[in-house]
């Protein structure tokens, strides 16, 4: 039985989440969060394949509902967000769900050029939720789709090391670099594209080294804010909103990290991050997590 005291659950492949985790923070900051971060298993996105994203999701979605009665799921995951989410909602039907998608709509709206850069894992540009998106607003405007092998793993590496003294000598920014070249012309003239969507929720941690690419005009684009919002309106109504009236509680209450993988990058990421410390995190196992081999 979930009940406004329980948590809400958050789930990424590796740490891409916490950006999500932390508009849901922001947005609703008496709730109570449980977050599992796969990153035994990441990335999901370059070579997976469909069939292992969803085998995870299962896995977790049950993991978090029996060992901490989660009263909602968000899957801070655009790649599980398109591989799972339908699968999900069928299999577990009294579990409410929110997934994220790479924020095409907002783009096409927004946009003034009429051309919009996106950069996603090839696991979100390659799914039939996506291509359902881009044809569904892609009347008004172009879009320009990258996808990003490399880069959520780097980001995700990243956090392993020390915080680098010059953020554009990473592998993260020299992937930046890349895939912002392979895109073509950013500006705000006829023809370039004004607006990039960060379509992975890692790619929110390279923002710093996108910006310095890209220069301040450009506008990028993330669901996390959206989402929190959306997670306050499913709460709402169904009646399960903690009371807004108490005081804030301390961090090491309001937010427990899990992961599959490295416990110290986890700890890294939390803090540098989030500002969290290192004992909201722990390890755990969740299913056959690190026995399941990538697809070739
Ligand atoms: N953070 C994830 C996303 O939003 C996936 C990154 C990955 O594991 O490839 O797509």
């Amino acid at each position: 039985m979930t009940s406004p005291a329980s948590p809400i659950g958050v789930f990424d492949s590796g740490i891409g989440g916490l950006s999500v985790l932390q508009a849901l923070r922001h947005e609703l900051p008496h709730e109570r969060f449980v977050y599992l971060a796969d990153s035994g298993n990441a990335p999901y996105g370059d070579a997976r394949g469909d069939a292992f994203v969803q085998q995870r999701t299962r896995t977790i979605a049950r993991h978090l509902r029996e060992q901490h009665q989660i009263k909602v799921l968000v899957i801070a995951c655009n790649t599980a967000t398109a591989a799972a989410v339908d699968m999900l909602r069928a299999e577990m039907p009294e579990l409410p769900l929110i997934g994220v998608e790479p924020a095409i709509k907002p783009a096409s709206l927004s946009s003034q050029t009429g051309h919009v850069g996106v950069m996603a894992t090839r696991g979100t540009v390659s799914s039939a939720r996506f291509a359902r998106l881009v044809a569904e607003h892609g009347q008004r405007v172009q879009f320009h789709v990258q996808p990003c092998d490399g880069l959520a793993k780097a980001i995700e590496e990243s956090t392993e090391q020390p915080v680098p003294a010059d953020p554009m000598a990473t592998e993260v920014a020299q992937l930046c670099a890349r895939y912002v070249n392979a895109l073509g012309s950013f500006g705000q003239k006829t023809g370039e594209m004004d607006s990039l969507v960060l379509g992975c929720t890692h790619y929110i941690f390279a923002r710093e080294q996108l910006r310095t690419l890209l220069g301040p005009d450009i506008q990028f684009i993330d669901t996390g804010a959206p989402v929190a919002r959306q997670t306050r309106r499913v709460l709402d109504r169904l009646g399960t909103l903690t009371s807004e009236s108490g005081p804030l509680p301390a961090a090491e209450g309001q937010v427990q990290l899990m992961t599959t993988g490295s416990l110290q990058a986890l700890q890294s990421a939390a803090s540098r991050w989030l500002e969290l410390p290192a004992q909201c995190c722990s390890s755990v196992q969740v299913g056959e997590s690190s026995a399941v081999p990538a697809a070739a």
